[in-house]
C-alpha cells in the first residue's frame, strides 16, 4: 500500500514496513537539514492546522516543518471558525479540503477526526485526540533508533496515566517489537482497543506486551523509562482525585531509574510537570533524552507529511 493520500488517525492500518519507511524518510530530511540542504518536497502545498486543545510542540513543529519543505501552514482555532458557531464538523471538512492540500487537527472527541476524514478528501493527520497520538509516537520510534541503534527486542516501561500517549505507544512499540511493560493503577489503564491490537501486532513482532499495577516490575530491566503527566487537557476537575491515585506510587524518580538498565533512557512527550510524574533531578539528568526527542517532532513530521500529501 502507498502511503501518500492516506489519513493517520491512529497509526493501525500502517504496517511496520510502512512505519519503518516514515522513520528512514524522517533521518533523512534530518541529515539533509543538518547539512543545510532543505528540499521543496511541498512546493505549494498548504496544510490547515485545527486547533481545541492548547500546543506548543505539535503547533510549532508541523509549521516549521511545511516551510522547511517549502509549502504553508494555517493555524485555525476551532472555537474563531465557524464551528464555534455551529457549523458541522462534516461541512467544515468540504470546505477546508477544496483549500488545503492536508489537514492536521486536535480535537477532544477522537470521532471528531473521524468525521473530518470521511468528509475531507484530502489527508487528516491526529495531531492529537483523547484517545491517542500516534505522531508523538513517531518522534519517539525515532528518538529510540538513534539512542539505541535498534527498536527490535528493547524493552520500554511507561509508568503513570494510561492515557492517548500511552495508548499509541502501546501499539507504535508491538507493531515494531519493542516490548512494553506498562505500569498504571488499574483504573487508569490504557484503552481496552488499544491492548487487544497491540496483543494482536505483538504475535506478528514477537514483542512482549504487559500491563501491570507494579512500577518496579515494568523498569526492571527496561532500556527506556516512559511518564507523561497525570492530568491531561480536558482533565483539570480530576486534578485532586488524580494527584491523590498517582503521586504516592506512579511517578519516575532516581530511585525508581536505578531499578532499569544501567543505561537506560529517559522520554517524556512534553510539557511535563516538574515535581508531579517526574523529578527535576531526572528530568534534568544525564540519562534524560526529551529535548532531542521533542527536537524530534520536527524531523517526523516532515518525514510522514512528505509521504502522506
Ligand atoms: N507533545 C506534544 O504534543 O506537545 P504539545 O502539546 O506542545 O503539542
Ligand atoms: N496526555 C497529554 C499529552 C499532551 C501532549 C494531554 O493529552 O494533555
Amino acid at each position: 500500500m502507498k502511503i501518500r493520500g492516506r489519513d493517520f488517525l491512529t497509526m493501525k492500518e500502517y504496517s511496520s514496513r510502512e512505519i519503518w519507511q516514515i522513520l528512514e524518510t524522517s533521518k533523512k530530511l534530518k541529515r539533509e537539514a543538518s547539512a543545510g540542504r532543505l528540499r521543496p518536497l511541498l512546493k505549494n502545498k498548504s496544510l490547515g492546522m485545527l486547533f481545541q486543545k492548547p500546543s506548543t510542540r505539535t503547533r510549532v513543529s508541523f509549521e516549521v516543518a511545511m516551510r522547511q519543505l517549502g509549502g504553508s501552514a494555517l493555524y485555525l482555532s476551532w472555537n474563531e471558525l465557524q464551528l464555534g458557531r455551529g457549523e458541522t464538523v462534516a461541512d467544515t471538512a468540504r470546505v477546508l479540503a477544496r483549500y488545503v492540500d492536508g489537514i492536521m487537527a486536535r480535537v477532544f472527541a477522537h470521532s471528531d477526526l473521524e468525521e473530518l476524514a470521511k468528509n475531507a478528501d484530502v489527508p487528516v493527520i491526529n495531531g492529537l485526540s483523547d484517545l491517542c497520538h500516534p505522531v508523538q509516537t513517531l518522534a519517539d520510534l525515532l528518538t529510540i533508533w538513534e539512542k539505541k541503534g535498534e527498536l527490535k527486542g528493547l524493552k520500554l516501561a511507561y509508568v503513570g496515566d494510561g492515557n492517548n500517549v500511552c495508548n499509541s505507544l502501546l501499539l507504535g512499540c508491538a507493531k515494531m517489537g519493542v516490548n512494553i511493560s506498562v505500569a498504571c493503577p488499574e483504573r487508569y489503564n490504557p484503552d481496552e482497543r488499544f491492548i487487544r491490537w497491540a496483543e494482536e501486532e505483538s504475535k506478528l513482532s514477537q514483542a512482549e506486551v504487559e500491563i501491570t499495577g507494579d512500577p518496579e516490575q515494568a523498569v526492571r530491566s527496561a532500556d527506556i523509562i516512559y511518564t507523561d503527566v497525570v492530568v491531561s487537557m480536558g482533565q483539570e476537575a480530576e486534578r485532586a482525585e488524580r494527584e491523590k491515585v498517582f503521586l504516592p506510587k506512579y511517578r519516575v524518580t532516581e530511585d525508581l531509574m536505578k531499578e532499569a538498565s544501567k543505561d537506560a533512557i529517559f522520554m517524556h512527550d512534553l510539557p511535563a510537570h516538574r515535581g508531579e510524574e517526574v523529578t527535576n533531578e531526572v528530568i534534568d539528568g544525564s540519562q534524560s533524552v526529551v529535548w532531542d526527542q521533542a527536537e524530534n517532532r520536527l524531523h517526523t513530521t516532515k518525514g510522514l507529511l512528505s509521504l502522506l500529501i
